[in-house]
């Protein structure tokens, strides 16, 4: 006798399902340089639950519609930093993107981040980012013989730079920063948050090179405080309050 109410569920649940889809339009950036040296866009109508983010809806356009769409992704839960994309004018991580918050009846638009060349699609040439980031030595420095021990911080002295340990490099707030694209050769943000998360901890010992090399022509200077980065960040970071914290322990010497 179950077996009829069973089927009678599964039938219903079917039916439902498309009442929770909505029709979306998807206006996606296209750049094949191997077609043309000019970027176009290109429109795509989705049936999408608008519970699902914006990446699931360029999922479904690369699967289903057009599998020559070219972009970055791997975690899909905001952890790799690889999806970072213009999606209405705005930095954001597709995979934490809701379409339900964009505004779905209008088309959504999905372009490149900015200030770094593209190379196909959505997917932009992240070198410069890389090789500031690299540039800034993001990773511990001590100097004499190798402690036979753990070195240890007090909770206050690790509080110091927690917020910029949070940085998952995905370059949203780098290519949201007009200096940086009005000239690439500007450190950015993400690298001066990664040289902050080493200055300010009390293990570390090479603050004084790192902020040898922000003070640089390209390095915190050409910062100009528009906030742009912070409103970026998809993890939260006070990325401006960062730049300026740096900005201090160059003119006070003291981090
Ligand atoms: S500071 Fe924020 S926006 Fe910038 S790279 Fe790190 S996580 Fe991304
Ligand atoms: S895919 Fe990893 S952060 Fe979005």
């Amino acid at each position: 006798m179950s077996t009829p109410t069973l089927e009678k569920s599964a039938a219903s649940a079917e039916s439902e399902a498309p009442a929770h889809l909505i029709t979306v339009t998807f206006r996606v950036r296209r750049f094949n340089p191997e077609i043309s040296d000019q970027a176009t866009w290109q429109d795509f109508q989705l049936e999408i639950d608008p519970k699902e983010r914006v990446l699931d809806g360029l999922h479904k356009i690369k699967w289903d519609h057009d599998g020559t769409l070219t972009f970055r992704r791997s975690c899909a839960h905001g952890i790799c930093g690889s999806d970072a994309m213009r999606i209405n004018g705005k930095n954001r991580l597709a995979c934490k993107t809701l379409i339900k918050d964009i505004n779905p009846s209008k088309p959504i638009t999905v372009e490149p981040i900015k200030g770094l060349t593209v190379l196909k699609d959505l997917v932009v040439d992240m070198e410069p980012f890389f090789q500031a980031y690299r540039d800034v030595m993001p990773f511990l420095i001590t100097k004499g013989n190798e402690p036979t021990r753990e070195r240890l911080q007090s909770a206050e002295d690790r509080e110091r730079f927690d917020d910029t340990t949070k940085c998952i490099l995905c370059a949203a707030c780098t290519s949201s920063c007009p200096v940086f694209w009005n000239d690439g050769q500007y450190f950015g943000p993400a690298a001066i948050v990664n040289a902050h998360r080493f200055i300010f901890d009390s293990r570390d010992e090479a603050g004084e090179q790192r902020l040898e090399i922000l003070n640089d022509k390209d390095g915190v200077w050409r910062c100009r405080t528009t906030f742009n980065c912070t409103d970026a960040c998809p993890r939260g970071i006070e990325v401006t309050k960062a730049i300026q914290e740096v900005k201090r322990a160059l003119i006070t010497r003291r981090f």
